[in-house]
């Protein structure tokens, strides 16, 4: 019986030591990620990556690309907090948001970082608390730069109708009125298209946009120091689908720096998905098998630990992890624990004949799996091991039931008395 490795460990025998469901992060394939993005901008662009804290906040995982160089791209106190204590320098922070409240920019002022600013409204707020701090805060302006991926309309964030940013025919103004406010510096221009992109072809329109408005500025004596593209490269889920490179997407976006009239500011890229992404699989174990009007097989791993399916009808590859390279025999329908008819991880995928207790490995669910994690159905939230050239760390401990309790109190009047 062949069994499936992954980071050079037997994926068979880390479910039976650290149970499941379980996440487990390749470090060897995570830091090729990043370094293939350095690799394809250093000597062609100054670029800096801003890795996109929300696909995986993993605190282990952030400390490997800290000592990468990789900067952080967060969007709540949280996740700042987060890159802080991973060592993520301050300078290569900057925290987007498009809803804080003034203890969030409170807590950006304070900490120093740049501040991606959503609305005119937002810098207002701002500048009056860095004014009320007595302190400087140097910020970019989200730009809602009105571009069209072929994705998921839920994970578009650059179309005209999206929430995020301002739209692209307002900017000027809103850098003008920035210009003018004490203890704000206005440093540079952000925007984020969407995610799992395919077709680069749209980074391409999408950096045209954001250095017509560098021009325009520099006609007005607005000088930036950045341009930040976001983050949006996809990743292969299916077996047949082909991912860019990071070499594609800065073929894609260095042009319109070349073209530019005007010596362009350096360039951000804020990658998630394809650093994190195809670094992980999550094992969960099944626990029926049912020939009902589909061939069902139910694993202890749903919705609650890997919304993507559920939320944006993804594709994961699923594989039999202690009878993988098995001849695919029946068709299954994979689903989770969790009381919801939604709870499917994989529809209609041949595997070989599946029994109660075999493994299941979801892939790359290294991006938006843990991160999106819930305590659904009072369901405790697995454990992460990072897994490389053999050698095996636990980066999340498995939570109890305390852990669904903890915050709760029952208020003294509904306590029964003796
Ligand atoms: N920068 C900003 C401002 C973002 O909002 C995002 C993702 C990124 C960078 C990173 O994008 P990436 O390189 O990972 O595509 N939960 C969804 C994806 C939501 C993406 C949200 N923003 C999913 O599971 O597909």
């Amino acid at each position: 019986m062949s069994h499936l490795y992954f980071g050079g460990v037997d994926v068979v025998e880390l479910a039976e030591e650290y149970g499941t469901p379980l996440y487990i992060t390749d470090e060897n394939r995570l830091i090729s990620n990043f370094r293939s993005y350095k690799a394809a901008f250093e000597g062609y662009y100054d670029t800096d990556i801003y890795y996109a804290v929300k696909a995986n906040g993993n605190l282990a995982i952030l400390k490997l690309l800290a000592r990468e160089g990789a900067g952080a791209d967060v969007f709540s106190t949280g996740e700042l907090q987060l890159t802080k204590l991973a060592g993520i320098k301050t300078d290569k922070i900057l925290f987007n948001g498009n809803s804080r409240s003034d203890e969030d920019l409170i807590m950006a002022v304070e900490s120093g970082v740049k501040v991606s600013v959503d609305s005119s409204d937002e810098l207002n707020a701002l500048a009056t608390v860095a004014e009320q701090l007595g302190k400087d805060v140097e910020i970019a302006i989200r730009v809602n730069p009105d571009v069209s991926p072929d994705v998921n309309p839920k994970i578009a964030t650059g179309l005209k109708e999206s929430k995020f940013g301002v739209p692209y025919t307002g900017i000027v103004e809103l850098c003008k009125s920035a210009s003018n406010k004490r203890n704000i510096s206005l440093v540079g221009l952000h925007c984020h298209i969407g995610s799992q992109i395919l077709d680069v072809s749209v980074f391409s329109e999408a950096a045209d946009k954001m250095l017509e408005l560098v021009t325009s500025l520099y006609e007005i004596g607005i000088e930036l120091e950045f341009v930040d593209l976001g983050g949006g490269l996809g990743i292969a889920y299916r077996p047949d689908e082909i991912a860019p490179t990071p070499a594609d997407l800065r073929d894609a976006i260095l042009p319109a720096f070349e073209r530019a009239e005007i010596a362009p500011p350096k360039l951000i890229l804020e990658p998630g998905r394809s650093i994190v992404g195809p670094a992980s699989i999550l094992v969960s174990r099944v626990n029926a098998v049912k020939r009902a009007y589909k061939n069902f097989v139910a694993i202890d791993a749903g919705f609650n630990l890997l919304i993507r399916p559920a939320m944006y009808d993804a594709y994961h590859e699923v594989v039999v992890a202690n009878r993988y390279n098995e001849p695919c025999s029946e068709v299954y329908t994979v689903v989770g624990p969790i009381c919801e008819s939604g709870d499917i991880i994989a529809r209609d995928r041949r595997l070989p004949a599946v029994r109660r207790g075999d493994l299941i490995a979801i892939f790359d669910t290294g991006a938006y799996g843990f991160s999106m994690s819930s305590q659904y159905n009072g369901r405790p939230r697995c454990a992460e091991v990072l897994v490389k050239d053999g050698h095996i760390d636990l980066i999340r401990e498995r939570e109890s039931f305390d852990d669904i309790i903890r915050n709760q109190r029952i208020p003294p009047r509904l306590v029964q008395q003796a």
